[in-house]
């Protein structure tokens, strides 16, 4: 099943096209707006050209489908970005889906389909739409998601208009193959060309906002002030100090959007909102850094004489990815990249979380230059790019 690199390459430039940054090889195309949407219509067209039924899901997740009543393997990930994103994020998996599927087909099989999921990048909520796909997040549960700009769900995905079909059954498939870039330092720091994914980190999101009281930033005396800001400070800098008996060397949390009010130069700030977002491999970690979570902000609210409001949790489990396909893919990076690639965890979450719910799913990664993703600079060398593919392909191959 020979692949074309050629073609792989011109594809995934031609998605980059759509949604440009202007800066490097960035993308601007977060769920919905009008470039991730075109970019999902061009991909319709190519898998149309492939020989795939393209179908779109009732949440935009696209489908190309292998035709037949054969069930097929599901290769893919997704193609919107974050509100400043890479280039490869998501698109390098739908793109050597694309490529493996079109392989297959010039080949006389084996049969491939091929998916980007929808809102994977979180602008609503945590990886959407393969969890509404995978039934951990119900539809009606995710149309009241906002925006940080307090648009909802529902209202969003309203403007893919009639293009909407059915969900996917699930059965039609045998297996989810996600290739990715690391978007971390380690494969980059080893000079290695692959990774093969053996567990995927838990995570949990949410915003919470601390109300205090708005005024003049003149003449209210600082022993007097109910500063939100100053909350929120307190509060970052007494989660570090909790957090050191519970958290390893892997444990991550962020706080990545603040939004005040109303965020002037002379005004004591009377309202944050902020997210709130913690992961790591072990659920239990999880469930105990929320509990600090929780209490160090009753705690510095109380104190202040100020509210504290949290919103609705969001969150993945940790997952372990199938034994059975991780061979697979370890048997194809040997052949491809002898001594050249690992084992290893995922920190970044990824669509086979959820795909795993409803099937044997596993992951591959490629290098991410200087570790940097999730900014206009991430890139990988072309290199590795095809190296990943040809991974890929050979997995495929050898599954059948
Ligand atoms: C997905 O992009 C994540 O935030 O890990
Ligand atoms: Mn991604
Ligand atoms: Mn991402």
């Amino acid at each position: 099943m020979p692949v074309n690199p050629d073609r792989f390459l011109q594809d995934l430039h031609a998605l980059r096209a759509i949604g440009a940054s202007g800066v490097g090889k960035g993308v601007v195309r977060p769920a919905f707006s009008e470039a991730d949407i075109a970019a999902r219509d061009w991909l319709a067209g190519r898998m149309a050209e492939a020989g795939l039924e393209p179908h779109f899901d009732p949440v935009g997740s696209l489908f190309g489908l292998s035709p037949g009543a054969e069930r097929s393997l599901l290769l893919g990930s997704h193609s919107d970005s974050q509100p400043e994103g890479g280039w490869l994020d998501g698109a390098l998996g739908v793109i050597a889906a694309l490529e493996v599927a079109r392989a297959a087909q010039e080949a006389g099989g084996p049969p491939v389909s091929v998916v980007s999921f929808e809102d994977e990048e979180g602008r609503f909520g945590v990886t959407t739409g393969s969890a509404i796909w995978s039934g951990h997040l119900p539809l009606a549960e995710a149309d009241g998601l906002t925006d940080p700009a307090g648009v909802t769900f529902a209202d969003a995905r309203a403007a893919l208009g009639d293009r909407r079909g059915d969900f996917v059954d699930p059965a039609r498939f045998t297996g989810f193959l996600e290739m990715h870039i690391e978007q971390g330092p380690t494969l980059d720091t080893a000079g290695e060309a692959l990774g093969v994914v053996e567990a995927i980190v838990g995570i949990r999101d949410m915003t919470i906002t601390f109300a205090g009281q708005q005024n003049h930033a003149g003449t209210t005396p600082m022993a007097l002030r109910r500063d939100a800001f100053q909350a929120l400070s307190a509060f970052n800098l007494a989660l570090a100090e909790r957090f050191a008996n519970v958290v390893t060397p892997a444990t991550v949390w962020t706080i990545g959007h603040v939004s005040l009010h109303p965020n002037a130069h002379s005004i004591v700030p009377g309202r944050a909102s902020f997210s709130m977002q913690w992961r790591d491999g072990d659920a239990d970690r999880l469930r105990r850094m929320e509990e600090i979570i929780r209490d160090i902000a009753a705690e510095i609210c109380a104190a202040r004489g100020m509210t504290c409001e949290f919103g609705p949790m969001l969150g993945l489990e940790p997952v372990a990815m199938d034994e059975g396909l991780r061979a697979a893919l370890a048997r194809a990076a040997e052949a491809e990249a002898p001594g050249r690639w690992r084992h290893m965890p995922s920190g970044a979450l990824h669509d086979a979380t959820n795909a795993a719910r409803l099937m044997p799913a596993a992951m591959l990664f490629v290098p991410s230059i200087g570790g940097i993703s999730h900014d206009f600079a991430e890139d990988t060398a072309e290199a590795d790019l095809v190296s990943g593919l040809r991974t890929l392909a050979r997995a495929v191959a050898d599954l059948d």
